[in-house]
């Protein structure tokens, strides 16, 4: 006989968040992960993740759940506007719950895991600075992720399988949920089995699905880049059980991908964090003039780049803009500059040196240190200049420039689910044994998500599923699901 455990398909934030919880109250956890290494795209965060209020934020500190609420509500736009009756309730639960754990959410990562969360930048579309990220040599995503992990392993109730994908979700007559079957290859064969239980789906989104998902919800963006490796989307096996799904067509297209030199048309590029523009960083044109207010939406940058950048004539669908940070601005990320030098994605240059390959820069400069030392106010609407410190725009002045193009970053859409991360029919019933956090899930951030509220996301309702799915193993009283 198997024994009874909950089951994590994913082994991102979410689903690791969840385990946490799940773990915490002494239930057996198996973990899915179809991939061979652990992390999914959340090891991959590069600017951090959103709380208000907390003690990392400036002091003196006015930013409120309220702020961060009504920030979330303008992002997520039309979407949350057009809903009415239930729907609506049940987007502003979710938003509500988000922001309302934020604090808590960064408290126990912070207080409970021991993850330095001490340096907070204002990413675009928020009113504060409330994403946080590590003073320290790694990465926020890693550093969550590689915590938590270590967490788990050794705990004598967990077990993570790699190199399992999920295929589909088994449900009784009766309407549970009571497993999954996934495949693996062993011995150049491909392997089906089934492992019976509540699940918890964490398996993230479909930003890399360019010729399933993404090619049926948004064939328009066909041939940009993406910062997602190939990997299916599975909303589609939750259908296949009765979930339900929304906003599938809503996708973010990040503004800064780095074009590297060296492979310009890569289908998939590494990020340049947006927390380069929150602690100062600006965009030029390929011919060095200012554009847009840096810090505003992402769908709002992306859009002004794609209009008033020029096109390049490749293969891979990208516009020449430029990301330029001062030494202030430097500083503030030397752990991000550091990675990003050394893969040649940035460099450091001067003014003057840029003068021919940049002709407008040192102008574009000049009337932004106006704006910076609030001589003129910014044509813009940029109101803050993070740790900028140039002053005077000289050929010596040190800058960091590198290419940046727009990329397929996340998706909004997938699984609906309700303030308790229970995934929901057509009908908005529950289904029971079946909770879904993270990227999979869709409505909560709308057409346009803020920076820093996917791995916000993550920890909230990935605590909620675990919770849940917790106190539902706990009343089938320890039964057996197994089936011989
Ligand atoms: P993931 O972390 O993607 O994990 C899902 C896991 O499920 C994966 O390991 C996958 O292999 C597995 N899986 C998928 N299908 C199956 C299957 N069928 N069977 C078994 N396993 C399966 N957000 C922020 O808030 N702040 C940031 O700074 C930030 N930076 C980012 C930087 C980059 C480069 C990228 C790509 C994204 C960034 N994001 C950021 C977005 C954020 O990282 C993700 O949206 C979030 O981490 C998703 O977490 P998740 O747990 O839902 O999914
Ligand atoms: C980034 O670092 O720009 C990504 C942040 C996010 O997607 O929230």
């Amino acid at each position: 006989m198997i024994p009874s455990t909950v089951i994590v398909v994913g082994s991102g934030l979410a689903g690791l968040t969840a385990t946490i919880q799940l773990l915490g109250q002494r239930i057996p956890v198996l973990m899915l992960e179809r991939f061979s290494h652990p992390g999914g795209n959340s090891i991959k965060a590069s600017s951090g993740i959103n709380g208000a209020p907390t003690p990392f934020q400036p002091i003196p500190n006015s930013d409120s759940v309220a702020a961060f609420h009504d920030d979330t509500v303008t992002s997520a736009g039309a979407p949350l506007v057009a809903a009415s009756g239930a729907e609506k309730t049940r987007r502003q639960n979710l938003i509500e719950t988000l922001v309302g754990q934020s604090s808590g959410a960064i408290s126990w990562l912070a207080d409970e895991q021991g993850i330095d969360l001490s340096r907070v930048a204002q990413l675009g579309g928020h009113s504060f600075a409330r994403t946080h990220r590590g003073a320290g040599k790694k990465p926020p995503g890693y550093d969550i992720v590689s915590t938590l992990l270590g967490r788990v392993t050794g705990d004598e109730l967990f077990r993570m399988e790699t190199g399992r994908r999920v295929t589909k979700l088994l449900r009784e007559a009766g309407g549970q949920v009571s497993g999954v079957e996934y495949t693996y290859v062993r011995d150049n064969e491909t392997v089906v089995e089934k492992a019976y239980g509540p699940v918890v789906v964490a398996s993230g989104g479909f930003a890399g699905d360019a010729r399933g998902l993404l090619a049926r919800y948004r064939p328009d963006l066909a041939g940009i880049p993406s910062t997602n490796d190939h990997r299916e989307g599975t909303q589609p096996l939750l259908q296949e059980i009765g979930a339900a799904v929304v906003d599938m067509e809503h996708v973010q297209v990040h503004p800064t991908g780095f074009v590297d030199s060296k492979d310009p048309e890569a289908a998939v590029k590494i990020l340049a964090a947006e927390a380069l523009r929150g602690e100062g960083g600006i965009l030029v044109r390929g011919d060095g003039r200012r554009f847009v207010n840096e810090l505003e939406k992402r769908e709002t940058v992306t859009h002004a780049m794609m209009e008033q950048a020029k096109e390049f004539p490749t293969t891979a669908r990208q516009w020449d803009v430029n990301l330029v940070l001062d030494e202030g601005a430097a500083a503030a990320l030397q752990m991000h500059l550091g990675f990003y030098t050394m893969k040649g994605l940035i460099r450091q240059t001067t003014v003057g040196e840029l003068a021919e390959e940049i002709p407008l820069l040192h102008g574009a400069l000049r009337e932004y240190v106006d704006v910076v030392s609030e001589k003129t106010k910014d044509p813009f609407g940029r109101q803050s200049c993070g740790h900028w410190t140039l002053t005077e725009v000289l050929p010596e002045s040190r800058v960091y420039v590198g290419k940046v193009t727009p990329v397929v970053h996340f998706t909004m859409g997938g699984v609906v689910i309700n303030e308790r991360s229970q995934v929901l029919d057509g009908q908005g019933q529950p289904i029971p044994g079946l909770w879904a956090a993270g990227e999979i899930t869709g409505g909560l951030h709308g057409q346009n998500r803020l920076g820093g509220s996917s791995l916000l996301e993550c920890v909230v309702f990935g605590r909620i599923a675990g919770d849940e799915a917790a106190a539902f193993y706990q009343g089938l009283d320890g039964q057996c699901l197994a089936s011989s």
